[in-house]
């Protein structure tokens, strides 16, 4: 066993912007040299890098509990973000009340709104034949996709401006605080103006919900509003960037995807397992255990690193390599896995899905324009810029 003073050290500093410029590089040789490491940045925490180490601590909640914040360093929002911050038994209960909306079969509904908001995007930029991929039209789409969801009807700018602030903010207490209280004045608004009142859309549904027969307190719905504006926007940004990134730079994938539309779920999930937009999440110890030779102790903060897990030679064979035709593809960890696996998979896979059937249908000669730049946050990560051109059309 490690012995504490002996732990094994891998300075994985997740403020550190640079960190960005070689995110798959520094996470692979963490985990070949360190697969469970030690790293003293952000008053310290241990970094499980492993595919089975990942999956294990995120199931089992009453050794790793997420009462203690999932992000490293804290956000320093003022109340728990719901319900990724419970545990059971009201986690269960908070998951059921939504996760019925969130079903590919009940997201069919919405699918002509959303055909309609990548259109949207797109429209602009068709005549120019030039545009940048994340700024132009990334960007509008995750925050326009949950609003119309939830029946949310204002100016998607604010929201989303609101939204990008608070995880702009990670790691300088002061400032997240004053975002967070920006971001739950707004949503507050919203909450307010559907309470008691018999408003038909998917927010007010909720916010007249009953848990037990009692109603959902409004500390809890606000943090759970909150969580599906924050949680569905960066996220799914970055997964359209980087899955037209590789659709343009991957030899021949393109053809074989304008010939065979089905490939487009595998070309989803290999560009989630590659490019996963989450690259960690946090728990803390609540009880004594163990992983490989190290010893944790409650208290402690662990790292859930996806973005090594998901690259983890013993899962995947050559993991640095796109590859749609691998067995298993999906079983990557970019959605985590367990009792807090994201509750938006089926609209983010969706939102992808319509992008990339856009640009097949009317983009099909999009090629860079430029060098794309890479980006992120302390846990999450993607392009910041994708320069692209393709041939002008009217639209
Ligand atoms: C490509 C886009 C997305 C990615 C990569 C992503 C990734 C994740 C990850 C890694 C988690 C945490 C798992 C854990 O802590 O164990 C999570 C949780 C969550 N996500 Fe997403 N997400 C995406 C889009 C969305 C969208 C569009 C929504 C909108 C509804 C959403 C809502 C949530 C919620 C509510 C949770 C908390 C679930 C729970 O704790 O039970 N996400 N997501």
């Amino acid at each position: 066993m490690t012995k504490p003073g002996e732990r094994p050290i891998f300075d994985l500093d997740n403020t550190d912007p640079e960190l960005l410029q070689r995110l798959p590089e520094t996470l692979g040789e963490m985990q070949s040299r360190c697969p469970v490491a030690w790293s003293p940045s952000s008053g310290g925490f241990w970094a499980l890098s492993k595919y089975d180490d990942v999956v294990e601590a995120s199931s089992d909640w009453e050794t790793y509990t997420v009462t203690q914040g999932i992000m490293i360093p804290p956000t320093g929002a003022s109340m728990p973000v719901i319900p990724a911050e419970l545990d059971p038994p009201r986690h269960t209960k908070l998951r059921k009340l939504v996760l019925p909306n969130f079903t590919d079969r009940a997201l069919q509904e919405w699918r002509p709104g959303l055909e309609e908001i990548v259109r949207a995007a797109f429209k602009p930029v068709l005549p120019r034949g030039r545009a940048d991929l994340i700024s132009d039209i990334a960007h509008p789409v995750p925050v326009l996709a949950i609003c119309l969801v939830l029946g949310i009807d204002s100016d998607w700018r604010r929201i989303r401006e609101l939204a990008e602030n608070f995880l702009a903010a990670t790691g300088q207490p002061v400032l997240a605080r004053q975002r967070a209280q920006e971001l739950e004045a707004f949503l507050e608004e919203e909450i307010d103006a559907r309470r008691g009142k018999p408003v038909g859309d998917l927010l007010g549904q909720y916010v007249n919900a009953t848990i037990d027969d009692e109603p959902v307190p409004a500390s809890e719905m606000l943090g759970l509003v909150q969580l599906m504006v924050v949680a569905g926007h960066e996220t799914t940004v970055n997964g359209i960037g980087t899955m037209i990134y590789r659709l343009i730079t991957e030899p021949g994938l393109r053809d074989r995807v304008l010939a065979d539309r089905s490939l487009i779920g595998a070309v989803i999930d290999e560009t989630l397992r590659l490019h996963p937009p989450v690259w960690n999440m946090a728990r803390t110890v609540a009880k004594p255990t163990e992983v490989r030779d190290a010893s944790l102790c409650p208290g402690e903060k662990v790292m859930l690193v996806y973005g090594a897990a998901n690259r983890d030679p013993e899962k995947f064979a050559e993991p640095d390599r796109f590859d749609i035709d691998r067995s298993g593809l999906s079983r990557h960890l970019a959605f985590g896995i367990g009792r807090h696996r994201c509750i938006g998979e089926p609209l983010a896979k969706l939102e992808l899905r319509l992008a990339l059937e856009y640009v097949l249908d009317h983009l099909p000669d999009v090629e860079l324009d430029g060098e794309p730049r890479w980006g992120g946050g302390t846990n999450q990560h993607g392009l910041r810029s994708l320069p692209v051109r393709f041939t002008p059309t009217e639209g």
